[in-house]
């Protein structure tokens, strides 16, 4: 008889209703705070994973190697993208260009008529990563972002030393359709950006992703992804946008003038 009356009583909906908040409480805690303590270890784990981008790139990367140590030999520097030259106003190798953009002060709105990689704004300051072969500079790699069809596509472009000749590109982010959009990954489709010139003899940027296949030979053109040419045209139209005046065109161009004096 007590025992019913017990069995009863657990039973009774203030406590359902204890144990269910109960529950949900310590579960809300469990989850809220393994999500702060293992915040740290993602960021790492991002940071590490765009240095090894960077050193893909770059052509530096090896499987099994430490990153860090890899990526200490590379020298990250901050650019003024206005005057193309190297600015100490704050750590090149901490400089968070994502938020530079969105801050009021430390960013401008990109004109309409120049926005070809659709993206509004950009910070006025950007780092660059310079890889040196002893004093001399051997190839720059360049932060590049732009709209692709559903997403922006975040990546490195590798620049040799000449300051117009592609030694790499590769993204790091994007949300383009699996099968479709993401051939940008392609390994194939990558290798074909290397050697390419970036401007044509004007000194305007000259990449083109064409549709269809790249003529034979050409300097500027790489194949178009098939079912994907909108994807294709945001990675020609964000590299256009990143080496062209606007950007860093005038790093590119300080960089060629010193491989020119130093030939
Ligand atoms: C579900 C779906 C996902 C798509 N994803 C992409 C994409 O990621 N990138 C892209 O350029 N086109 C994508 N497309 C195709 C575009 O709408 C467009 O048809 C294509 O870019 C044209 O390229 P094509 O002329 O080479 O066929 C997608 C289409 C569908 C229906």
């Amino acid at each position: 008889m007590a025992d019913e009356q017990a069995g009863r009583s657990r039973d009774s909906i203030a406590n359902t209703l204890i144990v269910a908040i109960s529950v949900a409480l310590v579960c809300s805690i469990l989850v809220s705070a393994s999500a702060v303590v293992l915040r740290p270890l993602q960021l790492e784990n991002q940071d590490l994973f765009r240095k090894r981008i960077v050193l893909e790139v770059a052509g530096l990367y090896e499987p099994g190697i430490d990153i860090n140590t890899r990526f200490s030999a590379i020298e990250p520097r901050l650019i003024d993208l206005e005057t193309g030259a190297y600015s100490d106003a704050a750590d090149a190798a901490t400089f968070d260009v994502l938020a530079a953009s969105n801050d009021p002060d430390m960013s401008i709105d990109i004109p309409p008529e120049l926005d070809i990689a659709n993206i509004r704004r950009r910070s006025t300051l950007a780092p660059v990563y310079v890889v040196r072969d002893g004093d001399r500079v051997e190839q720059v790699i360049l932060p590049v972002h732009g709209a692709g069809l559903w997403s922006t596509m975040y990546g490195y472009l590798s620049v040799e030393r000449d300051g117009r000749t592609v030694r790499g590109l590769q993204f790091y982010e994007h949300a383009e359709t699996a099968g479709l959009g993401d051939q940008v990954d392609r390994p194939d489709w990558r290798a074909q950006w290397q050697g390419l010139l970036l401007f044509d003899a004007d000194g305007n940027p000259a990449v083109e992703v064409v549709r269809g296949q790249a003529p034979e030979g050409s300097p500027h053109a790489v194949d178009g992804l098939s079912g994907a040419t909108l994807t294709g045209r945001g990675v020609m139209d964000l590299v256009r946008y990143w080496t062209g005046p606007h950007a860093f065109g005038p790093y590119l161009a300080r960089l060629a003038r010193e491989a020119d004096r130093n030939e």
